[in-house]
Formats: C-alpha cells, structure tokens, sequence
C-alpha cells in the first residue's frame, strides 16, 4: 500500500496530546506529513485549525487530512464547511475503513478526550490504509453532495 501519501495534521488544546502520538505513529510509518498546530495546550480556537489542514487538502499541497480536538466533533463540523472536504470523525476501526472505503473521506477527525491513544493508532492505521471502493453506488452518492455544493 502507498505509503507517499502526504498527510496535513492539526489539534487544538483539546488534541493536543493525541495529536502528539500520531505524529510518532505517521513517523514510525514513514508517511510525509506536516504539523499545522497547535504547537502547546495553550486553549486556542478549533476552526482555525480545520481550515488551515482543509485548506492544504484542497490546494493539492496534501492528499489527508487529521483533525483532532477534545471530542473531534468540533473539527469535523469546521473542515466539512470547506467545498471539497469530507471529514469522517471515527472512533472505531470499522467506521475508519468505511470512510475511505465508501465515502471517500479525505480528512479524519478524532477526539483526544474519547479515545485512548492505542484505539487511535488503530484508527488512523485502518483509515490511511483503505483506498476509497470505486463503486458506482459511491461515486454517485459523493457526486450529489459535490453538485449540492455548487452554486445553482
Ligand atoms: C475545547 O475545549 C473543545 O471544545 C474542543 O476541543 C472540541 O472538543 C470541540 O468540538
């Protein structure tokens, strides 16, 4: 499996800490990556941080996304508001295959208070792993929310 995949990762104060961990497993791997913040648990503002990563995915400068905040669900609502993200908070392995697998998910969220840091490495490992399906099904499903997103 492609391991030149070039990952864009953030955190708030929430995710601080996980943020960390994952960093050491993408090391670990070998995958490219780059950390946007925040670089401390000073308490900073998670928005800022899924529209820097969301950002970076949409220009082409990286192919995913990681986001993690307290819950991950602060990070998700803020990366999915950019035109071209699609933001999969998962807690368990199963919803991580089925967001590649099926959604095409290119930004993973977690929450650094929800999971311990075991689980996440286990979540981030299925999700960078999993290449998106190609059925039919998905792409028209995907393409209904790209066309919804564009003005009428
Ligand atoms: C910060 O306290 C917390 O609200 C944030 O990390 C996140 O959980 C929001 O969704």
């Amino acid at each position: 499996m492609s391991k030149v995949k070039r990952i864009a990762i953030a955190s708030d104060h929430g995710g601080y800490e996980l943020k960390n961990e994952i960093i050491n497993y993408l090391k670990e791997m070998d995958y490219i990556y780059k950390d946007f913040g925040s670089y401390d648990t000073q308490t900073v503002h998670y928005p800022d941080y899924a529209f820097k990563v969301g950002d970076a995915i949409v220009n082409g400068e990286y192919q995913y996304g990681i986001l993690i905040c307290g819950t991950g669900i602060g990070m998700s609502i803020a990366a999915n508001k950019i035109k071209g993200i699609r933001a999969s908070l998962c807690h368990d392995t199963f919803s991580a295959r089925m967001a590649r697998e099926h959604n095409n998910a290119n930004v993973l969220t977690m929450g650094g208070r929800v999971i311990g840091r075991g689980l996440a490495r286990e979540i981030v490992k299925v999700w960078l792993l999993t290449e998106f399906s190609q059925e039919s099904r998905h792409i028209i499903r995907l393409q209904k929310i790209t066309d919804m997103q564009k003005p009428c």
